[in-house]
Formats: structure tokens, sequence, C-alpha cells
């Protein structure tokens, strides 16, 4: 059984994101399959990260323009979303991680559950090819910040890398 022991202090960032780093590493290492990883780290940030409403992901089928909902936490999400549309399509057409404080004032954002107020997109991306995004939804305004951001980019980057060749 997996021990997800809660993080002392959810507010001290830096430290929060290195443990999970290792819980993420110790729950995906040795385990190549992409969808039961991506289902894991779906749950375990879910319930180890406070205020989220959405933890998941999007995968993008190769040579297809349209990402599909892959292993996610939360309410019932929208299925497809191509390339260019809302935080999750322009993530992947910037190949960039979007964050958004308001999802109100982003232009286009889709609104899979209305309580979502801020989002925070990080695209997939191994040897330039685009995989998908991680997607987290906040019911608060401005619940994601340049931390979060380094945080969470270093667990993508962790599950991208434990993907076999
Ligand atoms: N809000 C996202 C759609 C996905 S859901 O939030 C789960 C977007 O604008 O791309």
């Amino acid at each position: 059984m997996f021990d997800s022991t809660p993080i002392a202090n959810p507010a001290a960032k830096p430290a929060f994101y290195l443990e999970l780093d290792q819980q993420l590493a110790s729950l995906i290492e040795g385990e190549p399959d992409a969808i039961a990883n991506a289902a894991n780290m779906s749950a375990l940030l879910y319930h180890a990260m406070p205020e989220l409403n959405w933890a998941g992901f999007y995968f993008l089928p190769e040579g297809t323009d349209v990402l599909v909902v892959g292993p996610f936490q939360g309410k019932p999400a929208c299925v497809r979303i191509p390339i260019g549309k809302g935080v999750c399509g322009t993530a992947v057409a910037k190949r960039e991680t979007i964050l958004v404080p308001d999802v109100h004032a982003f232009p286009g954002h889709i609104a899979c559950d209305a309580a979502s107020q801020s989002e925070l997109v990080v695209p997939l991306i191994r040897d330039g090819r685009v995989l998908g995004v991680l997607d987290l939804d906040s019911p608060r305004a401005g619940r994601f910040d340049a931390d979060d951001q380094i945080g969470i980019e270093r667990l993508v980057a962790r599950y991208v890398a434990n993907l076999p060749a």
C-alpha cells in the first residue's frame, strides 16, 4: 500500500513540492504504464494539494490535433479539447505552462466545472513532441503562483522522464 503521508505545511511551497516529488517518485519509478502512472499522479496531487477541485491529464493522440481526457480526480470533464482552445489547448499550442489566476479573465476558458476559479496547465513534452497536459483547477481565484508552477513542472518532468522509450 502506498503511504500518502499528509505533507506537514502546504504553505511552505518549495519544501512541499520537494516532498511531493519524492512521493511521486516512489509511486511511479519502475512502473512503465503511462495510464497507471497518470491515474496515481492525479490521485496524489488531488489529495495532497489544498484547494483543488480537479486534477488530471489530457492526452494528445499521435497525429491528431485534439486533446482527449485521461485519468483525473474531480467531476466528470469535457472529453475533447482542440489545440488552441481553452487553457489546455492554449498550453499545447504555445508549448508552455499557462497559469490563470482568474479563469473568467481568460478568453476562451472552457468551464468543465463551474467551481473552477483559477487554473494551472503544464504541457507534457518529450523529444519536442507534446504528449498532452496536466491540468489543475482550484475553486479559489489566485490559488496558483510561481512556486506552484515550478513545483508542478518538476513533477511533470518526472512523469515524462519515467515514460518508456
Ligand atoms: N478549463 C480547461 C478545460 C478542462 S477542465 O478544467 C477539467 C480549459 O479551459 O482548457
